[in-house]
């Protein structure tokens, strides 16, 4: 059996919690290969919402274990309070969650590095979600990380203060903050001990081996294409590949082994934090889109920018994920635009182009717009594809013509039941 790729194809948010919630059922794993608690995954059934950080959006169904991947960066603080809101709901965490021994630990120290280096930066920042994540994936490649095996060591608490050392020396070079840091830290090790239990394993044994047995695997990206590292909107972006190239690293299976990658596009755009935004709406429309959408960030309650889609930024993600499926999420929330719009390429000094450019912070980028008549019915309460108004119909092969790729799947509200299978 090979991995199937569930991830966002823009800055995040696009709703990938609700759509691996909802296909959860068709797989036996579910893997969160990269990212950490600056995600959140929102699920919403029988009438509640739970927003998830770390732990995979497979863990409110019954017979599928979920795994954080090696790849990922884990703060037992959040982990903990995560941990308790599942519980509440009569679930035992332990029987369906495993940690990878290779996922590296955000210490408190990593979140005071994050918001001196954030408050250096001033205007400049990149409006990082301050959970410590650049600092911790830089100790990573810097061979100097905690990693979650490690909890398991006798030398645990020395490994932990060397770092922490190194730490405060790097913070010299800083302005000072406010962070508690004794209160920080009894709280972190006093998590720690709350989510001992979780089993920990060598992840990469057990997922090829369960791809042998023929057990069906979904990996859960986190953030979106536009935050990678590598081929997001550089230094705008996260400090993990969340692309489908960090599948293969954040959970220890070869290429070969992927299967379908899907991804996830809202039918318009948003961003929160710093960086370029080339269809962002500084007009009603925005407003308007930011208010139906209830546009604020799951992590951090940040209201998100909103902008119309983008198709060739939307083109440059599915090419770099190789995404064969493709799911729109949000097309509920574009009812009464009227006109409905969406970039088809730019005007960059005057020359138009479809490519994205490897900085968009250096140039004046024009997207160039295609209008189309919009709708006024409410479509949230559709089950069918063929019962969607025709103009909503027509933006959705739209999109899928522009795109290249087919789109199997319309979400038409944040429910668990409000999706349409095309
Ligand atoms: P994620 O980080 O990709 O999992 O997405 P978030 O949970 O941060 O943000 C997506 C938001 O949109 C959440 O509040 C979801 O409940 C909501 N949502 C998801 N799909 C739809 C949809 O089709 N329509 C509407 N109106 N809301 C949706
Ligand atoms: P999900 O998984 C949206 C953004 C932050 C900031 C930049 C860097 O819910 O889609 P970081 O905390 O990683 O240093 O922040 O990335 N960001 C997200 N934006 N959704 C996310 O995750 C995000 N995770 C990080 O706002 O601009
Ligand atoms: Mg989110």
């Amino acid at each position: 059996m090979s991995v199937d790729v569930i991830l966002g194809l823009q800055w995040g948010d696009e709703g990938k919690g609700k759509i691996v919630d909802c296909l959860a059922t068709n797989y036996d794993f579910i893997c969160r290969f990269q990212g950490g608690p600056n995600a959140g995954h929102t699920l919403i059934f029988d009438g509640k919402k739970y927003v998830l950080h770390t732990i995979p959006s497979g863990i409110f169904r019954e017979n599928l274990i979920n795994i954080i991947g090696a790849g990922v960066v884990i703060d037992p603080i959040t982990l903990s309070q995560e941990i308790a809101s599942v519980e509440a709901e009569n679930i035992n965490v332990a029987d369906r969650l495993m940690i990878s021994n290779r996922a590296h630990f955000i210490l408190p120290t990593h979140r005071l590095l994050d918001k001196a280096s954030e408050a250096a930066k001033g205007k400049s920042k990149i409006g990082s979600t301050l959970k410590g994540i650049g600092p911790t994936y830089m100790d990573k490649t810097g061979r100097n990380g905690l990693r979650y095996g490690d909890l398991f060591s006798p030398n645990f608490k020395s490994k932990y203060n060397n770092l922490k050392e190194k730490h405060l020396g790097l913070l010299k070079m800083y302005p000072d903050v406010e962070f508690d840091l004794p209160a920080e830290e009894e709280k972190w090790f006093e998590s720690l001990e709350e989510i001992r239990n979780i089993r920990h394993i060598n992840a990469e044994y057990l997922i090829n081996r369960a791809l042998d047995d023929g057990k069906r695997v979904l990996a859960e990206g986190a953030q979106g294409t536009m935050l990678d590292v590598e081929y997001g909107t550089y230094p705008f972006v996260t400090s993990s590949n969340t692309t489908s190239s960090g599948v293969c690293s954040g959970l220890g299976i070869p290429p070969g082994k992927i299967g379908d990658v899907i991804g996830i596009t809202k039918a318009y755009c948003t961003r929160v934090g710093s960086g370029p935004f080339p269809t962002e709406l500084f007009d009603e429309d925005g407003e308007k889109l930011q208010k139906l959408g209830h546009e604020f960030g799951a992590t951090t309650g940040r209201p998100r920018r909103c902008g119309w889609l983008d198709l060739a930024q939307l083109k440059y993600s599915i090419m770099i994920n190789g995404v064969n499926k493709l799911v729109v999420t949000k097309l509920d929330v574009m009812s009464t635009f009227e006109p409905i719009k969406a970039a088809t390429s730019y005007a960059i000094n005057g020359e138009d182009t479809t490519e994205l450019p490897y900085d968009l912070t250096d140039y004046e980028i024009k997207p160039n717009y295609q209008s189309m008549p919009g709708w006024e019915e409410d479509i949230t309460k559709i089950k069918e594809y063929g019962s969607l108004p025709q103009n909503a119909k027509d933006y959705i092969s739209f999109v899928q013509k522009n795109a290249g790729t087919e789109i199997f799947i319309v979400s038409n509200g944040p429910g668990r039941e409000q999706m349409i299978l095309k």
